[in-house]
């Protein structure tokens, strides 16, 4: 949470910065500032609320600064104020950071500085920094000859090393206006090169309309930029030799393109993004071999005697878990459980041997999955081997924590989601474990060759069946938003594969339309959740043909015997469905286990279409960001 981005080079700071954070809204978006310096001053300026009233106040404003770094806040410590806002200052207004994480011992040092007679404005964790990093210059200044060319960074690294928690910072000081130091421990923070010009942010699509060469800093590293350059050091120190490349990113894939929002474009990638996996992890279409799947690229130690998976991740990825719990329990006959990263944390399920498991998270940088991932590393550490941890990531950000975290990883494709609610990345996370089961059916031969012929070919058809039913759908959930634009519950039913997309239906519906909804698995009804069932409460059903069809519509015939408006998501317009169904959401006749991929669509587009109808902001829900790095 929260976006840093900082600028050092020969342009006016200003625009760059705040065109930057712009693209880093996602990461949080209750206030923001930039601070920059300019004729020998620091340049503070900070508020409340959306970039927009940011960019208002500084418009106002004469500044070509060259050198500045900018914030966009997602709230921990401290209400979303302007006095909250980054950059936070020193007293004396000469040191000012941004930080995306949290510092965990602030309160001690808080108190030793106060002891030290510093003043605190805000309620931050991070204003402890600006007043340590200008307490040690005083004291290096005191220690070194005035013309050391290192007090500054020598600053901050001293800084760095007294600071616990996990966080990214930008630090700059109106006495060495040809510096910017950037810090990272255990959140996100790249380089980017440009020509005479340096920029450092919380992530890639800030700088790529400037520079396509970057460079990840790993945890425990700072980097020094300079108008002539950058040098990274670790925290001791010690300058490091380091690889700077290339970006595949491109400015286009983070504009809207025509639509109105980036949720709704990115529902419209879902065939393309099906199509990248397809090619990548299948052999090509008519190739032989392409039966045996799959070039997914995990080593053999990983599948060697599998005896149990377990899946971690949260929100929308850990419905992408359950589907591939299914899939996996049911093509590879291997028992798979799937937990809350934040509970398994701190109740771990016992021990068990030859156990692969994977953490699931687009963003790759959400603290509680990434915290159980190491939690689960540490505690198989030095066992017998069968107890040793395997590890492997889904993630839609291969150079993210996750990706430095574990040693294999699938690669989800979808190209960069700016809207905060999962669309195309949970498709993805789908695809990936469509090729993670299929491959483990293939090799334990678990399902028949003519079988796993038969899925894959199937799947190769889903990007023409979503393209072909996503302009019906949006007209028809478009029509639906009208009539229930201020409906204050739904309920989303669904069973065995699609009970997941049930639970994603509800989300979706909750996170950007505020609507309180409630996925449940449609048998569950009658044990309880069938009392809240009357004529304001609207149900949507998933009704695949398959296995669970006519529980499902037997199901629905309750919650209609209750007076409840009936949304069938279903292939079929005649018999019992035509009439259940007050109105129907055609998705086309797939095999059961590839529906899931199909039937998500019209439920991200109700979701879309209900709170675009009321008009609020479907990018940027309140109170969400797009990735959760505190706990
Ligand atoms: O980046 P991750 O997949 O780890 O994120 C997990 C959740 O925070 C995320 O899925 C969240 O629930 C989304 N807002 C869902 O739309």
């Amino acid at each position: 949470m929260c976006g840093i981005v900082g600028y050092i080079g020969t342009q006016a700071a200003t625009e760059i910065l705040l065109s930057g954070l712009e693209k880093l809204e996602y990461r949080g978006y209750d206030s923001a500032g930039i601070a920059t310096i300019w004729e020998g001053e620091l340049n503070c300026v900070r508020a409340k609320g959306k970039l927009y009233n940011l960019r208002s106040k500084i418009e106002q404003q004469e500044n070509s600064s060259a050198i500045g770094i900018g914030h966009t806040r997602w709230a921990t410590h401290g209400k979303p104020e302007e006095y909250n806002a980054h950059p936070h200052m020193d007293m004396a207004g000469r040191v000012a950071v941004v930080q995306n994480g949290i510092i965990e011992n602030y309160r001690e040092l808080r108190e030793q500085l106060k002891a030290q007679g510093h003043e605190f404005v805000s309620e931050t964790d991070t204003e402890v920094i600006p007043h340590l990093v200008a307490q040690f210059i005083k004291e290096e200044k005191a220690l070194a000859d005035d013309n050391s060319d290192n007090i500054f960074f020598e600053a901050v690294r001293k800084v760095a090393n007294e600071l616990k928690g996990a966080f990214a910072n930008a630090v700059i000081c109106a006495d060495y206006p040809d510096e910017l130091i950037a810090v990272r421990q255990q959140a996100p923070l790249v380089i980017g090169f440009g020509q005479g010009e340096f920029f450092c942010a919380s992530d890639t699509p800030a700088i790529v309309s400037h520079t396509r060469a970057v460079l990840p800093l790993e945890n425990g590293e700072m980097a020094r930029l300079t108008p002539l350059g950058v040098e990274v050091y670790n925290f001791a120190g010690v300058r490091q030799r380091k690889q700077v490349r290339m970006l595949s990113l491109s400015p286009t894939m983070v504009e809207k393109q025509g639509f109105k929002h980036f949720m709704l474009k990115e529902i419209y990638e879902q065939p393309g993004v099906v199509r990248a996996c397809l090619d990548a992890y299948f052999n090509p279409e008519g190739d032989n071999a392409a039966i045996s799947p799959i070039s997914l690229g995990l080593a053999e130690e990983l599948y060697a005697e599998l005896e149990q998976i377990q899946i971690v991740a949260c929100g929308t990825s850990w419905h992408a878990a359950l589907v591939g719990k299914y899939l996996i329990e049911q093509l590879a006959n291997i028992p798979t459980q799937v937990q809350y990263a934040s509970e398994f944390r701190y109740a771990p399920a016992p021990l068990t041997a030859n156990t692969l498991t994977i953490g699931v998270t687009q963003s790759g940088e959400t603290a509680d999955t990434l915290a159980a991932l190491g939690m689960e590393k540490e505690r198989r550490q030095g066992r017998e081997p069968k107890y040793q941890a395997r590890l492997m990531g889904i993630t839609n950000r291969p150079e993210s924590s996750l990706g430095h975290m574990v040693p294999h990883i699938i690669n989800t494709l979808a190209g960069i989601e700016i809207g905060v609610a999962a669309t195309k990345t949970f498709t993805a996370q789908l695809m990936a474990f469509y090729a993670l089961a299929l491959d483990l059916a293939a090799r334990r031969q678990t399902i028949s060759r003519d079988r796993l012929e038969e899925i894959i070919n199937d799947l190769r058809h889903i990007p023409k069946e979503i393209e072909s039913t996503l302009e019906s759908q949006e007209k028809l959930t478009e029509h639906l938003a009208h009539d229930f634009a201020e409906t204050q519950d739904f309920i989303f039913l669904g069973r065995g594969i699609n009970f997941p997309i049930a639970l994603e239906g509800a989300l979706k519906l909750k996170e950007i339309s505020y609507i309180h909804a409630e996925g449940y698995p449609a048998g569950e009804m009658k044990h309880g959740p069938i009392a809240l069932l009357d004529a304001k409460v609207p149900v949507v059903a998933i009704a695949t043909t398959g296995s669970v069809y006519e529980k499902v519509i037997s199901n629905a015939q309750e919650a209609k015997a209750r007076d409840s408006r009936l949304i069938g998501v279903t292939p079929v317009n005649q018999g019992e469905a035509a009439d259940v169904f007050n109105d129907m959401i055609p998705v086309s006749e797939v095999d059961e286990l590839l529906s899931p991929l199909l039937t998500v669509v019209p439920m991200q587009l109700l979701a879309y279409h209900i709170a675009a109808r009321r008009g609020l902001d479907v990018d940027q829900p309140r109170n969400l960001a797009k990735s959760v790095t505190v706990e």
